[in-house]
């Protein structure tokens, strides 16, 4: 039997009332990148990643479910308390996706009302945490049909779901250090879904600060599925897609005996490759920004002088993300604010755990 057969939710449920769920997901950071999709194939990644789930960075999701009267389906999508019709198309689209999984799905309309608990316009991607956030609200739904679900498979079909919506989205199920993508090196690590990372991390790993730097607050990025797109005919894909599976075996090592250096090193390593993959692909494509620069070279700098453990990683986008241990919050602040903020249009304190 395949594995994505055990989320199927075929059969017709007695029980079927309106309601309304809530749910709140978390946005994450990729220490190693998901770029690229395996072809012909539904959200399946092309090499496996590992984030960080973020903590104050997220979207709050609730979902009101009405019993569906007449024949055609209706979807209505708030977002920060105003109707908005540009999300409808990714939203038809993942209700087609999961409706094989979750078959109830059919009989209700439905209102998304979703916030974010960053501020609009930041530039930083919501889909991982808004997907998360409303395969969070399905399954509880899910849950209310059927008499017994166990946490293990709520969370793990939520995660699927999640994925069928957006890539990223998958790992923004669990807190802490997260791994999507089979790994040989990983147990449990498949496709379909995510699992929190299951091996040792050193102490210095579980709790990170991360302040985004955002560089550019209306991104005129390319859609990331269309980028993900471009490594089907980008000439290093085959290279990218072998580095990041060492990269993985070099981050399980690093995660275990905390070694902080390595650990940036790794993840600069990979932002930097993410962002060649968009250089090099065709047509090709620029997220950087001229402060996005001038950033990571302040951070190059500073970090040869004060020998303090600062490294950065960075999105689909312009802005960035500083990584560093949580101890070192009050000096890292201080220089943030005193050396990098005329770059930044906004600055966002968050951390990883
Ligand atoms: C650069 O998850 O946004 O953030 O699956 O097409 O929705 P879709 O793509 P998406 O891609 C995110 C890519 C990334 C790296 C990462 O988060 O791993």
């Amino acid at each position: 039997m395949k594995k994505s057969c055990f989320f199927y939710r075929k059969k017709k449920y007695s029980l079927v009332q309106n309601g309304v769920v809530t749910k709140k997901s978390p946005s994450n950071i990729a220490l190693i990148k998901y770029w690229g999709k395996q072809k012909n194939k539904i959200q399946i990644p092309s090499n496996s990643s590992i984030s960080y789930s973020l903590g104050k960075v997220y979207t709050v999701t609730r979902l009101i479910y009405h019993l569906r009267k007449k024949k055609k389906r209706s979807i209505r999508i708030f977002f920060s308390g105003k109707e908005n019709t540009s999300f409808l198309p990714k939203i038809l689209e993942f209700f087609h996706r999961i409706s094989l999984y979750c078959s109830y799905l059919r009989d209700f309309n439905f209102v998304i009302e979703t916030k974010n608990t960053f501020p609009h316009s930041s530039g930083i991607a919501s889909s991982a945490s808004s997907m998360s956030a409303l395969a969070l609200c399905i399954m509880e739904i899910e849950k209310k049909l059927v008499s017994s679900l166990e946490e293990d498979f709520f969370l793990r079909k939520a995660s699927f779901l999640a994925r069928l919506g957006s890539g990223s989205a998958c790992r923004s199920i669990y807190p802490g250090l997260v791994v999507w993508g089979g790994h040989k090196s990983i147990k449990g690590s498949n496709n379909l879904y995510a699992i929190p990372y299951p091996y040792k991390i050193h102490p210095i790993f579980t709790k990170m600060g991360d302040t985004i730097l955002v560089i550019d607050e209306y991104p005129k990025k390319i859609l990331s599925s269309k980028g993900h797109q471009l490594m089907i005919h980008n000439p290093y894909a085959k290279e990218r897609f072998r580095c990041a599976k060492k990269n993985m075996d070099r981050l399980i090592s690093i995660l275990k005996m905390g070694d902080l250096q390595e650990f940036g090193e790794l993840i600069e390593h990979e932002a930097l490759t993410l962002h060649a993959m968009i250089m090099t692909s065709y047509p090709y494509f620029l997220w950087m920004k001229p402060n996005t620069l001038h950033v990571l070279y302040k951070v190059w700098d500073f970090r040869k002088q004060s020998k303090k453990n600062i490294y950065f990683t960075l999105d689909a986008g312009a802005n960035v993300h500083l990584l560093y241990p949580i101890q070192e919050i009050v000096s890292i602040r201080k220089w943030i604010y005193s050396d990098l903020f005329s770059y930044c249009k906004k600055i966002i304190e968050s951390f990883c755990q």
